[in-house]
């Protein structure tokens, strides 16, 4: 049986690249191996969230992973900061991995490039070593991932294999597994950005917490290409952006949404598109709010998820302890 395991930012807004790129590919990973999803909230701390703050997107990160139908009985769910092999792991791993290959992380590059390297904190630069050991605890075979997270897995891949020539068998190496629809959603206003929640302009991201109201107004002022009609062409990224979106909310395929829309003006083809997304998340956001007034069964999920997860990690961490002479 194939082991699977992703992780999500607690920085409690999600928007729809998270919802289409992770989060929703992960309920059918769960049905086809043995699954591990868990915050990551020793990642998140590179931005020095407030702590008050932090407390509580952990549990809304929870709620939706529960509300878009993570099931607590088919796969672990659990908070990273609660299995203490990780920050250990990450440690002995740091030993296996370079600066220079740290440096060509795109993501690093990315956010060091905008405010300059002298100034990121540290854990910035070795948050891709973390992820490493995020995998690897867990032998993990497939990672489900939006394509932004795919170099940070090749890296696991690499620091796995140097490790098995050195020491003979330590770990699994994983692969990043792609979603085949919403791997990268953009920005509704700038289509070559990926959409974050980071964008400056919040007029470029749906979150899944929007109001319809507000969803609606993003997806009509969403900007489109030259031309009047719906078409798959590369010379139209705002609308091949607007068809996967739809796709990835319909489970239909983009060409699919294409031909079904071909040759439809782009005002007809915004309107049907918001009426499903907001049909969708009004759904979401219901069951969401259902869950997340459920302290109690928030806390039960991550306490027995956190407990298996642990047992399972300290068992691998205690392994490779041994075998690089540590015990
Ligand atoms: P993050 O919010 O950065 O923790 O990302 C959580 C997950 O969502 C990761 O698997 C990312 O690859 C995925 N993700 C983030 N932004 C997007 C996007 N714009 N499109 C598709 N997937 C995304
Ligand atoms: N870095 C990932 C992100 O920002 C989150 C993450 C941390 C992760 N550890 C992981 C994803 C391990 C997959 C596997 O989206």
């Amino acid at each position: 049986m194939k082991t699977i395991l992703s992780g999500v930012q607690a920085t409690g807004k999600m928007h729809i690249g998270n919802y289409l790129g992770a989060m929703k590919p992960w309920v059918d990973w769960q049905n086809q191996g043995r699954a591990f999803f868990f915050i990551p909230d020793l990642h998140t701390l590179n931005v020095r969230p407030d702590a008050e703050t932090l407390r509580g997107n952990i549990y809304d990160t929870v709620a939706w992973l529960l509300a878009v139908g993570i099931d607590p009985r088919k796969s672990t769910i659990f908070v990273q900061s609660r299995v203490p092999a990780h920050a250990e792991l990450c440690w002995i791993l740091q030993n296996y991995v370079t600066m220079g290959e740290l440096n060509r992380m795109t993501q690093y590059k990315d956010k060091s490039s905008k405010r300059g390297a002298d100034g990121q904190v540290v854990a910035l630069y070795t948050y891709p070593v973390l992820m490493a050991a995020d995998i690897l605890l867990y032998s993990a075979d497939i990672v489900p991932v939006g394509e932004d997270q795919k170099q940070h897995v090749e890296l696991t891949r690499d620091i796995a294999t140097r490790m098995n020539n050195i020491y003979g068998d330590c770990f699994v190496v994983p692969e990043p597994a792609l979603p085949q629809v919403g791997a990268r959603v953009m920005s509704l206003t700038t289509p070559t950005i990926k959409m974050s929640k980071s964008d400056a302009n919040q007029n470029g991201n749906i979150m899944l917490a929007d109001e319809p109201k507000v969803i609606t107004k993003k997806i009509k002022r969403a900007v489109t290409d030259s031309g009047s009609t719906i078409e798959l062409s590369d010379d139209k990224p705002a609308i091949a952006n607007l068809l996967q979106v739809y796709a990835g909310f319909s489970d239909m395929s983009v060409p699919e949404v294409a031909n079904k829309y071909a040759g439809v003006g782009y005002g007809t083809f915004k309107t049907e598109l918001a009426e499903l997304v907001v049909e969708q998340i009004s759904q979401l956001q219901m069951d969401y709010e259902v869950i997340r007034q459920d302290k109690k069964r928030l806390d039960d999920v991550i306490e027995e998820g956190s407990q298996r997860a642990a047992g399972i990690a300290q068992k691998k961490l205690n392994g490779i302890k041994q075998k690089i002479g540590l015990t």
